[in-house]
């Protein structure tokens, strides 16, 4: 199977899993994250806001905000992505592929961030990421040293060709903890 065919049986299986199911997968993913140090030192957090059945991270904008701490989320414009900062949970305006992005229209620094959650279609045992297939968060990635963690359910774990161009993760959480 081809790339281009695994990340169509991966976001059809995320897509039609029964959200009962993965509201209880996320409760483990959240419970994990929340307690984690890195977590819970981080000031700045580049978030990304869900769509699909994604890891639904408003969860962690809520409590982020709620803890005073700054929130990021990634807007895309003139083809590349950047991150902007989210000053209030509503403060959002629907982006290209009608995603949420902040209405900020000051660009953030990627020094700035402690720690980056970044969406991802499947995960590899190495920690590589597919994501939609535009390459946005891997050029964004590359040449930096952010501190990554991606969110996922036990069923988006598979193997795939890596590519040179891919970043991986430095972290993984799933709602199974053998996956971590
Ligand atoms: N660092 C880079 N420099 C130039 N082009 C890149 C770079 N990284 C990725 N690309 C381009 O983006 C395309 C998509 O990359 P890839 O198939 O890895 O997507 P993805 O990892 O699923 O996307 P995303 O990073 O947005 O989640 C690649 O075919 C490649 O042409
Ligand atoms: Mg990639």
């Amino acid at each position: 199977m081809d790339k281009r065919q695994l990340r169509k049986k991966m976001k059809d299986l995320r897509d039609h899993y029964p959200l009962e199911e993965l509201q209880k997968y996320q409760e483990d993913i959240f419970r994990h994250i929340l307690a984690m140090d890195i977590y819970q030192e981080a000031m700045h957090i580049a978030l990304y806001y869900p769509i699909h059945q994604e890891v639904d991270t408003r969860i962690l904008i809520h409590d982020a905000l709620k803890h005073h701490k700054h929130v990021y989320l990634p807007k895309i414009k003139d083809g590349e992505m950047a991150f902007y900062e989210l000053f209030e949970e509503d403060d959002l305006q629907e982006g290209v592929f009608h995603i949420f992005e902040p209405r900020s229209s000051k660009k953030v620094d990627p020094d700035i961030f402690n720690l980056m959650i970044v969406p991802l279609l499947a995960f590899n045992e190495r920690y590589y990421r597919m994501g939609y297939g535009k390459g946005f968060y891997d050029r964004y990635l590359k040449n930096k040293n952010i501190y990554t963690i991606g969110l996922a359910y036990h069923f988006q774990k598979c193997s795939f060709q890596e590519e040179d161009h891919d970043v991986p993760l430095k972290k993984m959480i799933t709602d199974s903890y053998a996956n971590t």
